[in-house]
């Protein structure tokens, strides 16, 4: 017996024992229930299990796709998907529509296939599904956790009505390095808030399970594929074992925390060892040290491309080294449905690994209630009453707004006076192209239900007799265009005030998207400079999903705000900032760098031998500071904040014990506000080198004017522990750095010690 049949055997043993135990107590009713239950599904799946075939059994862990549109490269070309699911050889399905399709296939899986197993159909719904919220990025940067689980639970209600059950999201990546376009689909470069985030959207995707309202989450890409090197998508990682686990497992980790469904491995290498064929990040972290009875689907294609990696001279080798490794599902590389058989016949894979990989995919399927309803995600006959409502464009609205981060608000031109102005103009490309507002994968999403930046100003100054001047100032492709250069600037010099907006571009941010330069594109640049010139009062709005480059126009543009790429009621969120009837809250989830050469950046510096600022050879370069250009955490709001009073309630702890950690944060400005007030905690002295300060806690506070609220942080032992010599996960006796403030950069200190 291998370690997962013997896990798996241990866990029926146990289950029944408990069962017997219970009855025998006649207590704890309900865990008797539940346990009940548990053996039941248990024998559900073994009986059917029994009835299967070989090539059956391989078929449940073959991933296709729905018709490709396009001509395709791939190798499903070749087979009739139809016949394929008649033979029992497909087991789950992506991105099948429309829905007559989903009928269709599931029909012919259940009448037809030889155990009429039915499917899993399949998506990425990264951002919303038919209502878009802001990219993952943009949403982390609201830090507010109950409103990224409720767009995960709006997604999930959007797309069940039209029969999709299991969602290749969260993206959980860390990562430091926004050349990497993928930043986009995460929340950031730090582990403890993408920790929190990856808990939020799991929670909102997968719910109680029961509903057909949720779907199967997928924590993605396990793991280190936001390490990229230089930044390019799919190349070669070189992080160590201790970044691994320093920086890119704790959301994984946080993840099964909560019962993820499933995980995805990663397109790219691991200490030599490509994703999913790496037994060590498989097997040893995330069977034998973490327990995960979830599955593990591959990338799309990714276990044909092993040979490309040149680990393996064959795919029936790439099958044999991704199976043994950990690999169950093999998404659309159809090498699995091609080499298992085979290899079990031969005796190199045991039958009784294959039947533990297939009993999870049987009872994720059983988990959704497929066996008993195989078509209950179908039922919806009219989708279009189930997408868009009121209360979900409400939410797109709100966690639009609660994203935007306020990068510079000089002199307060920032939020425009209703009562002052009297013309506005919107220049820039930003709603020529309505995707700008919903980036890459929008998925059911429209352009036609996106409220652009022009619609959202009119929307909110219906009553007003402001007039709004448009025009774009560039070509929709973003290329230069003198004549409505000259048409923006004479709109320009009319106006009270500008609102320009840039982007990157929403082909620009995305998977396979990468950059070596970050700087704004110079045709936007150039624009906003010449706008500037005959109006000074000018604002600046960027719609980007990754960290750009501005410096001139952090330089001279006097406010300046991150909207990122918002999502379909993008421009009422932004009126609303733009007209102060909300003060913006967000704060950056990833550090914003001066200049590329700064990439790979992050808050998370460790202490060096020749720390910056010491002396005259410290770490530094000649060409620019070390400084980012907006630190992790950074954003403004239309009032300001105090700091005062850090205290503890104790100064040693020990083992066992709580320390609370207070501040005092008073609003001094005029206006009402958000802050979310940030925890750091540094280790004095480590048996490793370390962060100076790491983010530990966070609590977001409304306050009036003129108001102070204490804010209390507990902690304990758990918080200090990190990987030492050893790769044991321990804290050390001594000194510790308590920071408390607005962003990783700005804030008050003090010291405690662990016994
Ligand atoms: C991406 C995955 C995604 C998959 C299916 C791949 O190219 O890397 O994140 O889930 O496609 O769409």
């Amino acid at each position: 017996m291998n370690l997962t049949s013997r896990l798996y055997f241990n866990f029926r043993v146990t289950a029944m024992l408990t069962v017997i135990l219970i009855l025998l107590s006649c207590n704890g009713k309900k865990r008797y229930e539940s346990e009940k239950k548990l053996t039941s599904v248990t024998l559900k799946i073994d009986s059917i299990l029994n009835k299967m075939t070989l090539i059956e059994k391989v078929g449940q862990l073959n991933m296709l796709r729905g018709k490709p549109t396009t001509p395709t490269n791939f190798k499903d070309a070749k087979y009739n998907l139809e016949e394929e699911i008649k033979k029992g050889r497909v087991g789950s399905f992506l991105n099948v529509h429309p829905m007559e399709d989903k009928i269709k296939y599931q029909k012919i899986a259940v009448e037809e296939s030889p155990n009429g197993i039915p499917l899993l159909f399949g998506i990425d719904i990264i951002h919303g599904f038919r209502t878009n919220f802001p990219v993952p990025l943009g949403e982390a940067a609201s830090w507010n956790l109950e409103l990224i689980e409720k767009s995960a639970k709006i997604a999930s209600t959007e797309g069940t009505a039209v029969g999709f059950m299991w969602n290749m999201a969260p993206m959980v990546d860390i990562s430091f390095d926004a050349r990497w376009e993928r930043v986009m689909e995460g929340a950031g470069e730090d582990p403890y808030l993408g920790s929190r985030i990856a808990e939020a959207r799991i929670k909102g995707f997968q719910g109680d399970l029961s509903s057909t309202e949720t779907m199967l989450a997928c924590a993605k890409h396990f793991a280190g594929y936001g390490q990229v090197m230089a930044g390019r998508d799919y190349n070669q990682t070189t992080i160590s074992k201790r970044f691994l686990h320093d920086y890119i497992l704790p959301p994984f980790q946080a993840s099964i925390d909560v019962d993820v469904a499933s995980l995805m491995s990663a397109f790219t290498d691991f200490d030599g060892v490509p994703g999913n064929m790496n037994s060590y990040l498989l097997k040893d972290i995330l069977r034998e040290r973490w327990d995960f009875e979830g599955i593990v689907i591959s990338d799309f294609n990714s276990l044909e491309e092993i040979v490309n990696w040149g680990t393996v001279d064959s795919e029936e080798k790439a099958a044999f080294k991704a199976f043994e490794a950990g690999t169950e599902v093999d998404m659309m590389g159809l090498v699995y449905i091609e080499n298992l058989e085979k290899l079990i016949q031969d005796g190199k894979i045991k039958e009784s690994s294959l039947n533990t990989a297939v009993k999870r995919v049987l009872k994720m399927k059983m988990d959704m209630g497929l066996f008993d309803g195989p078509y209950r995600y179908f039922k919806i006959k009219d989708p279009e009453k189930i997408w868009l409502q009121p209360q979900f464009l409400e939410h797109s609205r709100n966690i639009a707004r609660k994203s935007m981060v306020l990068l510079k608000n000089d002199s307060q031109l920032l939020p425009i006076s209703t009562n002052k102005t009297k013309t506005i103009a919107v220049i820039g490309p930003v709603d020529e192209d309505k995707r700008n507002f919903m980036a890459t994968w929008s998925a059911w999403g429209k352009e036609e239900n996106v409220v652009g930046v022009v619609d959202g100003l009119k929307n909110a100054l219906k009553e007003e007799t402001i007039e709004i001047l448009y025009e774009p100032g560039l070509n929709k492709d973003l290329s230069a265009n003198p004549e409505l250069l000259n048409r923006a600037i004479k709109a320009a010099k009319k106006a009270d005030v500008v609102v320009c907006t840039l982007t990157e571009g929403w082909r620009n941010s995305g998977e396979n998207t990468s950059l070596s330069d970050l700087n704004m594109p110079e045709p936007q640049v150039d624009l906003i400079r010449k706008i500037h010139e005959v109006n000074q009062s000018t604002i600046c709005v960027l719609f980007n999903g990754r960290p750009m480059i501005f410096p001139w126009i952090s330089e001279n543009i006097p406010a300046i705000l991150e909207a990122w790429m918002p999502g379909t009621k993008g421009g009422d969120a932004l009126a609303d900032i733009l007209l102060g009837k909300y003060n913006p809250s967000g704060k950056l989830p990833i550090t914003f760098p001066r200049n590329t050469g700064q990439i790979p950046i992050s808050y998370l510096q460790k202490k060096t031998g020749r720390p910056y600022k010491t002396g005259k050879n410290w770490t530094r370069y000649l060409d620019a500071p070390n400084e980012p250009a907006y630190a992790f955490g950074y954003g403004l709001s239309y009032t300001t904040f105090e700091y005062s009073d850090i205290r503890l309630s104790t100064e040693n702890i020990s083992e066992n014990d709580t320390l609370t950690a207070s501040i005092n944060i008073k609003n001094t400005g005029q206006l009402a506000g958000v802050e979310t007030v940030q925890l750091y905690i540094g280790d004095a002295v480590a048996t490793v080198t370390r962060p100076i300060k790491e983010l530990k806690g966070f609590q977001q506070v409304s306050l009036e004017p003129g108001e102070t609220k204490s804010i209390d942080f507990k902690i304990t032992k758990e918080h200090l522990k990190y990987w030492n010599t050893e790769m044991k996960y321990e804290a050390d006796p001594g000194t510790f750095i308590i920071h408390i403030g607005t962003n990783s950069d700005d804030f008050k200190k003090t010291i405690f010690k662990l016994q």
